[in-house]
């Protein structure tokens, strides 16, 4: 054989075309932030929402049930829908909480998403088309952006606590439209809907076939306690629920989730399909699906401090920010975000407001354009675990850079 042509050597080997349409601003922002960090500036990481990363710990026993299950010798291959002890851990809490789902409808999954990710594969075609919110948690859009479906985005409304616009959601359904994402609560506003409009988005699936993923993963950090599963509504309803060990339990980089498929027959063909695809990906973490387990079987006591701290960081976030001339925030009900808006100056967007504010402060946000959102409206997503006293100088900040910002324009 012969050298190879010097010229395949030099030319960049091109990358497959989802990846032009793939983005998740969460941590797409980061390499902004290190060049901020690359000047010296000490960057505040509002973006990623871990409590691990701001102090919270994972409670002891389920890091005991984990370790031990690794000196147990827990470390081969598991069944590809998870081990049987935690199903029945899933199924137990889902029925404790009120909605009947056997352990043999429940997958363990490595964290929410990647049952986010099954699911849409499972349910979703090329050129399809799936309601997703506005502002929406980014992850839905990205993998829709693999499967090279389209998300059709649906109006929260942050006049009316950020609750879904449901003439706006009904008016986006067509003969392509395969599924309905509900985040409630919701990631990035912090709602929770009342059950009114969670009715009237199972009514809407009913009526057009549609398939409910439910985001329940921040359903037991509500201020108020635990928040309904949305399958308590209607025990016939299409719903895939999801949720992990990330939020509620403290154990963000376990990757241990789970999915549960409603009991309706008209789900059937999806279960069958999420357990196929599940086959290709052989299991997910072994260990951590003995923390499942164990969180779900165990002690919740850590989340009673949890919520606690929460409404006081909430507290802060919403007087401090509210406070802002120009700026406005609703008041989350539950999990550990906010996003406030600030009528921005024409020609504006959020984006150029949030690397303005790294820029000058070190302090990152996410944009709400990276979230589904309108550029113009100005809307920007707050991580806000931080201790209070760090948040209240954090907001100071925001504050002076945000009246410097609306001056110069
Ligand atoms: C609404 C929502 N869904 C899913 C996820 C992903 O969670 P997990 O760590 O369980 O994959 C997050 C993480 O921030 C989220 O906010």
């Amino acid at each position: 054989m012969g050298p190879m042509p010097t010229s395949n050597i030099a030319r960049a080997i091109p990358v497959a075309a989802r990846v032009n349409r793939f983005s998740y601003a969460i941590r797409n922002i980061i390499p902004e932030a290190q060049a901020v960090e690359a000047r010296g500036v000490r960057v505040r990481y509002l973006n990623i929402g871990d409590p691990v990363a701001f102090g919270f710990q994972t409670p002891a026993h389920l890091v005991e049930a984990a370790a031990r299950a690794m000196r147990d010798g827990h470390n081969g291959y598991l069944p590809s829908q998870g081990i049987p002890a935690a199903r029945e851990a899933v199924s137990a809490d889902y029925t404790a909480r009120g909605v009947n789902i056997p352990p043999d409808r429940v997958l363990i999954t490595t964290g929410t998403s990647e049952g986010i990710e099954l699911a849409l594969n499972a349910l979703v075609n090329e050129g399809d088309e799936v309601l997703v919110p506005s502002p929406t948690y980014p992850l839905y859009t990205a993998v829709l952006a693999k499967i090279n479906a389209t998300p059709k985005y649906y109006r929260t409304d942050p006049k009316r606590d950020w609750l879904p616009d449901l003439d706006h959601l009904r008016s986006l359904i067509s003969p392509r439209t395969r599924v309905l994402v509900s985040i409630d609560p919701n990631n990035p506003t912090g709602a929770v809907y009342p059950p009114s409009i969670r009715r009237a988005m199972i009514e809407v699936a009913d009526a057009h076939g549609l398939t409910i993923l439910a985001d329940e993963v921040y359903g037991e950090l509500g201020y108020e306690g635990t928040v309904p599963l949305l399958g308590t509504l209607d025990p016939d309803a299409p719903i895939i629920s999801f949720s992990s060990l990330s939020k509620a339990y403290l154990a963000p980089g376990w990757r241990a989730g789970w999915l549960a498929v409603g009991t309706t027959p008209r789900l059937n063909d999806a279960l069958a399909a999420i357990r196929k695809l599940a086959d290709g990906r052989l299991c997910s973490p072994g260990p951590m699906q003995y923390a499942v387990t164990a969180a779900l079987t165990g002690d919740r006591s850590h989340q009673t401090a949890f919520r606690r701290a929460l409404v006081e960081r909430a507290r802060v976030t919403t007087e401090k920010l509210n406070a802002i001339p120009g700026m406005t925030c609703v008041a989350p009900k539950a999990a550990f975000y906010a996003m406030p808006m600030l009528s921005l100056p024409r020609g504006r967007t959020d984006e150029d407001y949030v690397l303005g504010l790294l820029r000058e402060t070190g302090i990152l946000c996410v944009y709400g354009s990276g979230f589904g959102m309108p550029p113009e409206q100005g809307s920007f997503r707050i991580v806000f675990l931080a201790d209070p006293g760090e948040l209240d100088a954090i907001y100071t900040d925001i504050g002076d850079f945000t009246r410097r910002y609306l001056e110069r324009a």
